[in-house]
């Protein structure tokens, strides 16, 4: 008994010190932002000269798609790549192979070459899981969210024949994620994970989907949480959404649990009602994959992290490792990407170059099947459509 109660002990003061790191971190983080919030306004993209453009080849698929996205960027800033007004990198060194050796969930040499960096266009990176033949690294999207600070996730999800135009807003940075690999196995036996919400984290988050639906003139945010069972953590995320809508008089808000909200977008009489939605990380991650599935596909989707001094445009998908063992790397499909893409675009002020880039990929996709085998396009044969149809449109 007593020899139980000495050895529950240890472990529970292992635990406090484990719990104790953790919370430390946090404070200094609180303080970080706080500081850098009031050391400065975020920087404006578009007016930045030159802009310098990263490319990250990433995994599996990620270099097919990535080269294809970069080859259709070259053709639509083609005069500012020459004036010296856009300036194109390519980052090497993002491999699951190079980070396992390392064993940095993003090598250092790429992290000082991505922050050199205005934007960065990247391709999917493989997670490794336990099991798996590489060491249980951290997610690189998850090290590079947290490290440049890209708190926002914005997803667009369009369905137009259906009337639907939803923006998603996706907190990035905290929640069940930012301390996801510091979860503790306090026993054998027990397990336990945290998740983290800050004042400033939430609000910042939810100004900018009020923020965005005002200048755009969208009379509706959706708040999603579940804090009727997570309390504290969603529980503030719910009381910074009450507060940061006071300001905003002229935009409806409704909050809706995640369990439901989920159901209801499958409700096609319900869901054309939603427009910008925000919400806390997990929730985020779950509910985009399952929009993207409604839009066709998670395939289908582009995906911008967003912070105040950097920003990331990457596909919704992951790198798809089986699709290059099995030879058929060729025929990724470059769409995801390329929305993405068109979301850079727009970010850096080349709202024309975003439009006709987005309009060529409505024809495209239509007229065009890209199945992921041979009996569709390969990624480049799609991507030279794509590229006849811009410039088809120029001319017209
Ligand atoms: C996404 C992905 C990532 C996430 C993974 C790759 C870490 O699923 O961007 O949605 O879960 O955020
Ligand atoms: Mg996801």
């Amino acid at each position: 008994m007593t020899v139980t109660r000495e050895a529950n002990a240890a472990i529970v003061e292992r635990a406090k010190r484990l719990f104790g790191e953790i919370v430390e971190e946090q404070l200094s983080r609180i303080q970080r932002l706080k500081e850098a919030n009031a050391s400065g306004t975020p920087l404006n993209h578009a007016l930045e000269r030159p802009i310098v453009v990263g490319f990250v080849g990433g995994d599996g698929i990620g270099p097919y798609i990535i080269k294809e996205a970069e080859r259709v960027l070259q053709f639509l800033l083609d005069d500012k790549l020459s004036t010296g007004e856009v300036i194109f990198r390519e980052i090497e060194g993002l491999t699951i192979e190079r980070r396992a050796k390392l064993m940095q969930s993003v090598p250092e040499d790429v992290m000082d070459a991505i922050k050199r960096c205005h934007v960065i266009l990247k391709g999917p990176t493989t997670t490794p899981k336990a099991g798996d033949p590489y060491p249980n690294l951290e997610s690189a999207n998850v090290t590079l969210r947290r490290e440049l600070d890209l708190f926002a996730n914005v997803r667009p999800v369009k369905i137009p024949e259906e009337g639907i135009d939803w923006v998603f807003f996706r907190e990035n940075t905290e929640g069940a994620y930012a301390l996801g690999s510091r979860g503790i196995n306090i026993t054998e036996d027990l397990a336990i994970d945290f998740k983290v919400t800050t004042t400033i984290g939430a609000e910042r988050i939810i100004r900018m989907a009020f923020e965005y639906a005002k200048r755009n003139g969208i009379n509706r945010v959706t708040v999603v949480t579940k804090a009727n069972i997570i309390k504290a953590t969603d529980g503030k995320f719910l009381k910074e959404a009450e507060r940061v809508a006071r300001d905003y008089h002229d935009v409806v808000w409704d909050h809706w649990f995640v369990d439901i909200f989920a159901a209801k977008l499958l409700d096609a009489n319900r869901r054309r009602d939603f427009r910008v939605i925000v919400l806390p990380n997990l929730y985020g991650d779950i509910i985009t994959d399952e929009a993207a599935e409604l839009q066709g596909g998670v395939g289908t989707a582009g995906s911008a992290n967003i912070g105040d001094r950097y920003a990331m445009f990457e596909a919704v998908h992951g790198s798809a490792l089986r699709m290059v063992e099995e030879g058929r790397a060729i025929y990724a499909n470059p769409t995801s990407i390329l929305r993405a893409a068109a979301m850079l675009l727009r970010h850096i002020g080349f709202m024309a170059e975003a439009q006709s880039l987005d309009t060529a990929l409505d024809v495209c996709t239509k007229q065009y099947t890209i199945t992921g085998r041979s009996d569709g396009l390969t990624c480049t044969a799609f991507t030279d459509h794509l590229l006849e149809t811009i410039k088809n449109e120029k001319q017209e």
